[in-house]
């Protein structure tokens, strides 16, 4: 069977949230298509409730849209079989804090399928891998944040996934760790698996990332090859490129809509 290219397909996705006692309505996404292709590393920008991680719950079935359509991995988000295929790094891990990480990962290895020594094995390589081995035995309910997003990065690794989906990995996780974790996501990259991560830490997603999407207020201003978004003159030595293109497009995108409205 020829793979197919597309591992994610979402077209005009819309979520609309209702909140508090008056059901107010939140327009989280305004009608989005979004795309990965197999083998990219995608990174998915945006400010604050931009809905970056709206759109990723939609991916992974956890958020069921108000309209449009989106499939993951040629299946339905959440079908059992897509997730299988699928590793998830959470924004705010909140994993039983009486687990230790070791379990942790051992459980959702188990979940995925593996057992005996293979999930043994698997377990220990990924947390050797996140630099967790020292602390593997310790409850998760004494692991500092940074600590915490290690071992949401080992159990989303565990079954070794076609498609990784890291909703800001490095929040929390020191300079180095960050720089780990980047080259993690750089040998998955060389593996020809696929990522989207999203993060505030634009810096370190440089030179890992093919392509960009920047989501505004629920719209996609961009998306765009990485290096198409980082050409051009005008940036600052010394400082991320990308960051700096990040920067122009917001910024740009503010000036036109008080042109708009002017
Ligand atoms: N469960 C929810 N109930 C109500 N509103 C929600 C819910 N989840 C998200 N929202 C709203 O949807 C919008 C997008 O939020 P989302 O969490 O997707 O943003 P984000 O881009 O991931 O932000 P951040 O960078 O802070 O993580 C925000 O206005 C947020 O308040
Ligand atoms: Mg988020």
């Amino acid at each position: 069977m020829i793979p197919a290219t597309e591992v994610v397909e979402a077209r005009g996705l819309i979520k609309d949230y209702a909140t508090g006692l008056t059901a107010q309505k939140v327009r989280a996404l305004h009608g989005v298509d979004f795309h990965v292709r197999r083998g990219e590393v995608v990174a998915l920008l945006g400010p604050n409730g931009s809905g970056k991680s709206t759109l990723i719950k939609i991916l992974l079935g956890l958020v069921r849209p108000t309209s449009g359509s989106c499939s993951v991995l040629g299946g339905k988000p959440g079908d059992i079989g897509v997730r299988a295929r699928l590793g998830y790094v959470p924004d705010t891990p909140d994993f039983p804090g009486y687990l230790t990480a070791r379990e942790l990962v051992e459980f959702h290895g188990q979940l995925c399928g593996l057992s005996g020594e293979k999930l043994r094995q698997r377990a220990a390589a990924v947390l050797e891998l996140v630099g967790l081995t020292a602390a593997a035995s310790r409850p998760v309910a004494g692991y500092s944040r940074g600590m915490r997003q290690r071992a949401g990065l080992a159990q989303a690794l565990v079954h070794e996934p076609e498609f990784l989906v890291m909703d800001e990995p490095l929040a929390g996780v020191d300079p180095h760790g960050a720089e780990e974790i980047v080259r993690i996501i750089d040998a998955i990259r060389r593996d020809r698996r696929t990522v989207l991560i999203t993060s505030h830490l634009i810096g370190p997603l440089e030179t890992v990332c093919d392509r960009v999407a920047i989501l505004a207020a629920g719209r996609k201003l961009c998306d765009e090859p990485v290096s198409r978004l980082m050409l051009g003159d005008g940036f600052t030595p010394n400082r991320s490129v990308l960051e700096q293109a990040y920067c122009r497009v917001l910024d740009e995108a503010a000036r036109k809509e008080v042109v708009e409205k002017s």
